[in-house]
């Protein structure tokens, strides 16, 4: 079970009226881990629809500022340091729900919040109604959690191809099934995450919003960008803007290319209800400071590594400081260093504010540290990471993950 995403089992035994409780009025008191047949799934909910409604709490997010679930750089550790810089919302990376039921240890690891992260989601992917509700019944009494979002953003092959994903904003039936079924056993509320569509020119987001809305969705993030699109345009805010009034009044928030208090301001100018921000924080976590304080903050290369010194202690005390502890953490400062080289020095541009799909020139820092942090290449990531945890065990390779490194 994952540590500090544990909580203690609630005196009825779970949801807002089960075990216990449901007893008491003659209803079985049913856990769903242990239902393997469909009909024992309908008996489940059938039985749960029988029972009090909830009361849900509440999400009132609205303004703030929203760090992205990021698959492997949006870790536990990394988290901590846009908090730090102002992130107000934060959410564990995607788990998959079928790894989650079948108790991988890897996967519930990625639900663990810190004690920091005062407003906390977790993501879920799935493709079918009931693991996903399955899932979610198990979590709402096993987590402490603010919400839970559903991924159905997710491009990846592996994920589209078995209907999850974006690949839910064409299965409506099933969509619907998911949200209503995991929505009626979450106490916390329910968001999703979507994008624009599926095809480049075919956007689906201002038809499935008014939906979403009328099946209890508390909250949508819409990333601007097709499924095909990937990170190759800009993305589209004249259509987050759209987008707005189709989910109004549901709380709408717009993600896409932000890097700047100045992307921020016009993003907000769209009328969404908060900005998420994703590549911006990992190249520069201060963003979210400077947005609050909406100023360019030209930060020193000495302030950049003790920021990565940070991100190593936090990630000591969360992977463990043994040998494996410590590869874990560098595993994962590189993969961060990836994207952190990306980010140009203010004092170093021709013309603010950056852009997120604008490739810099090769430069030289102002320093010898400013220029290292600039490097493309993997050999300085990993002597930065030897500046911080030591010299890399001998044979030591190291490739990014991600593709959103490319540029335009
Ligand atoms: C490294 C990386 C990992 C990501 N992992 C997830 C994820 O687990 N769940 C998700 O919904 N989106 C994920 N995304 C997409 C982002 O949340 C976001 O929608 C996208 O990057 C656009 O925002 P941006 O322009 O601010 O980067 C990921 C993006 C990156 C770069």
């Amino acid at each position: 079970m994952a540590e500090g995403a544990a909580k203690a089992p609630p005196e009825n035994g779970g949801g807002c009226d089960s075990g216990a409780g449901a007893l008491e009025r003659g209803v079985a008191p049913i856990k769903p881990q242990y239902l393997t047949t469909k009909e024992q799934f309908h008996e489940f909910l059938e039985a749960k629809s029988q029972e009090k409604p909830c009361r849900k709490t509440e999400l009132d997010i609205r303004g703030k500022l929203y760090l992205a679930p990021l698959t492997t750089c949006g870790n536990l550790p990394f988290r901590r340091i846009c908090k730090r810089f102002g992130a107000d919302v934060t959410c564990g990376e995607m788990a998959v729900c079928t790894n989650l039921l079948q108790g991988q240890m890897s996967e519930w690891a990625l639900l663990k919040r810190h004690q920091c992260e005062d407003v906390f989601g977790i993501q879920l992917e799935g493709a079918f109604p009931d693991t996903m509700t399955k899932c979610a019944e198990l979590l709402n009494r096993t987590v402490e959690v603010d919400f839970v979002d559903i991924n159905v953003g997710c491009p990846i092959d592996l994920v589209y191809k078995k209907g999850g994903g974006c690949a839910l904003m064409n299965r409506l039936a099933k969509f619907q099934q998911i949200v209503r079924g995991m929505n009626q056993v979450l106490d916390v509320p329910l968001t999703v995450k979507i994008r624009t569509g599926v095809q480049e020119r075919v956007n689906l987001a201002h038809r499935l919003l008014p939906e979403l809305r009328d099946w209890g969705v508390a909250l949508v993030t819409l990333h601007g960008r097709s499924r095909e699109q990937r990170y190759t345009k800009l993305a589209d805010w004249e259509y987050i803007a759209q987008c707005v009034k189709a989910a109004s009044p549901m709380p709408l928030f717009g993600n896409g290319d932000i890097l700047s208090f100045e992307d921020a301001n016009h993003a907000m100018q769209t009328g969404v209800a908060g900005v998420m921000i994703a590549r911006g924080a990992l190249l520069k976590p201060w963003l979210f400071t400077e947005i609050k304080e909406q100023r360019h903050w030209d930060i020193s290369s000495s302030e950049r590594l003790d920021i990565l010194r940070d991100f190593t202690n936090y990630g000591l005390e969360h992977w463990g400081s043994d040998t494996q502890g410590v590869e874990k953490t560098r595993r994962f400062l590189l993969q961060w260093l990836s994207f952190l080289c990306r980010y140009v020095p203010v004092g170093l541009l021709e013309r603010l504010p950056q852009r997120i799909n604008e490739r810099p020139p090769y430069y030289l820092g102002r320093d010898y540290l400013e220029t290292l942090m600039a490097s493309q290449k993997a050999d300085d990531w990993i002597r930065i990471s030897e500046m911080l945890l030591g010299p890399v065990p001998p044979n030591f390779t190291f490739l990014p993950k991600h593709k959103a490194n490319a540029y335009k």
